[in-house]
């Protein structure tokens, strides 16, 4: 099957870096990406490149190339779906608001609108490729919905889940460990399993492109981000025996991952991880396991979940109880806000949820984030609804400038590892600080050694020494 155009349905942060990559790389292929939000596709043709809706490194550069070349932004969503022979599914499946599996199953509503969509525009055969994670035997729901609506054309269905991390999103396109595909055994199934291995040996080794039955592919996806999330789950109940006990779990972390069993990766303790994925993608495994009766499976992976809350909120419990169980009118500087660096994303940050403990006790907050808006924190707040949007306002402040943020503050808070916070000049920050001068370390980025010769009251996440 000769392939000449591919869309992508969904301009968000899989959608849109993963095609430009594929256009990048495979200029015989015309690929379109359309998205019913206009501001968003707006951003994605403005000529100013630093106006993309997703930052990432390298990312400019590949849309500079491609872009009107063989690279379309569009609102046409019939359009580019009649004009394609693959059609991706990159929609957002956010955990459900409401009704049955609410705050656990995935809100499979957007997918199923999608669908519906290219059931009743398609007038030939296609190729359609879910991308947006989603609970297992979601393809068989696409399916039946395809082949019970629209035209009667043939559609074959396809799962390519994406294991893309933000921040290095463009370098995992390029070098991914792995491109896994699912699809069926039938002759017709197999053509479009070749059709999708084929686009993408234009770049990645054909050894690294798994076939596998639609059903463990979607799994695997679940199953990579479950595992994940789990190491750090465990390293930071790691890093509370370490704080209790006098060891250190950058000491501990080096010590079993160089068991070549464990490895060393994915092995740093922190305030917590966020993420559009990880909590997501648990709880909906969580729900697939208590949906066939397998409670114990369950209760095991929702326990990665528990103790990353935890983690968060012992975070915001020890800057309580060391500023003398108060900070009820204290500054309290944060730095970072996005839930990992070198990404301006937010989605289920730690900072928000230890914002939130802080706000409740009163404490007054300012945030400096090198890549996050003052209107995306303000939302996350407000989203929160524990109080009203005017009182996040009044008692949260955000910076443009880091010194600015910490000048007369009582503590300072480090909640994303962005590389510039470790080059500042600390001796500045602790001038112009309250004294006794806090600073809570939680992502274990700073020079202990260095901030205590200043002056600074310490601490680490996971040091006990
Ligand atoms: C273990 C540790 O590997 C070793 O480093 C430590 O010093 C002592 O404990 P051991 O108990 O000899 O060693 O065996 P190991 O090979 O680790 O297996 C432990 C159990 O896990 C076995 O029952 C094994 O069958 C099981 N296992 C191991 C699995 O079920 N699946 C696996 O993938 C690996
Ligand atoms: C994750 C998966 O890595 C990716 O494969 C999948 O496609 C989407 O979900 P992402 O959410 O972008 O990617 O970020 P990731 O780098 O995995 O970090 C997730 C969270 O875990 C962050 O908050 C990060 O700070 C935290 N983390 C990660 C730790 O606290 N310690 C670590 O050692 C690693
Ligand atoms: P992800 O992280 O999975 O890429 P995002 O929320 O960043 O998720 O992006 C998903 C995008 O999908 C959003 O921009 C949203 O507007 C778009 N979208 C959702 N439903 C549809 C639809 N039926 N047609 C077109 N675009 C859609």
């Amino acid at each position: 099957m000769k392939i000449k155009n591919i869309c992508c349905i969904g301009a968000g942060y899989v959608g849109g870096p993963t095609m430009a990559v594929i256009a990048q790389k495979c200029p015989h292929i015309n690929v379109t990406v359309v998205d019913i939000n206009e501001d968003r596709i707006a951003a994605w043709n403005d000529e100013n490149l630093d106006n993309l809706p997703v930052f990432e490194p390298g990312l400019d550069s590949i849309v500079k190339e491609a872009r009107g070349r063989n690279l379309f932004f569009s609102t046409e969503v019939d359009k580019a779906i009649d004009n394609s022979e693959i059609i991706f599914i990159s929609v957002n499946t956010p955990t459900k608001t409401y009704g049955k599996g609410k705050g656990m199953a995935a809100d499979l509503k957007y997918i199923e609108l999608c669908a519906r969509q290219i059931a009743r525009v398609s007038k030939q055969d296609k190729i359609v490729v879910e991308k947006s994670t989603l609970p297992v035997r979601t393809a068989a729901a696409i399916k039946s919905i395809l082949n019970n609506t629209g035209h009667h054309v043939h559609f074959e269905i396809l799962s390519n889940p994406e294991f893309l991390a933000e921040g290095t999103a463009v370098n995992d396109l390029l070098m991914p460990d792995r491109v896994l595909i699912g699809g069926e055994s039938t002759p017709k199934g197999k053509e479009a399993l070749k059709a999708l291995t084929d686009i993408y040996a234009n770049w990645v080794p054909r050894e690294k492109i798994l076939t596998t039955n639609v059903w463990s592919s979607e799994l695997s996806k679940l199953t990579a981000n479950a595992f994940l999330a789990q190491r750090v789950s465990s390293i930071n109940a790691m890093s509370e025996i370490c704080e209790k006990t006098g060891a250190d779990i950058n000491e501990v972390a080096k010590a079993i991952g160089m068991d070549s069993r464990i490895g060393p990766k994915f092995l740093k303790a922190s305030v917590g991880f966020g993420g559009s994925c990880f909590q997501k993608d648990i709880l909906n495994l969580v729900y697939i396991a208590k949906s066939y009766g397998l409670d114990e499976v369950a209760d095991y992976w929702e326990q990665v979940i528990l103790i990353n809350e935890h983690q968060k909120q012992r975070f915001s419990d020890l800057i309580v109880s060391t500023l003398y169980n108060t900070v009820s009118g204290k500054k309290i500087t944060f730095l970072g806000w996005a839930f990992k660096k070198d990404t301006n994303d937010t989605r289920e940050s730690a900072a928000i949820k230890v914002a939130d403990s802080l706000l409740s006790e009163q404490a007054k907050i300012s945030v400096y984030d090198p890549k996050v808006v003052a209107k995306q924190i303000y939302s996350d707040l407000d989203y929160l609804k524990t109080r009203s949007s005017e009182e996040n306002r009044n008692l949260l402040q955000v910076h443009k400038d880091p010194y600015e943020a910490c000048n007369q503050s009582h503590s300072v808070a480090i909640l994303t590892e962005w590389d510039e916070f470790v080059s500042y000049d600390w001796q500045r920050i602790y001038d112009n600080m309250q004294k006794p001068a806090f600073v809570f370390d939680g992502r274990g980025i700073l020079n202990k050694t260095e901030l205590e010769r200043i002056g600074f009251v310490y601490y680490k996440i996971g040091s006990g020494a």
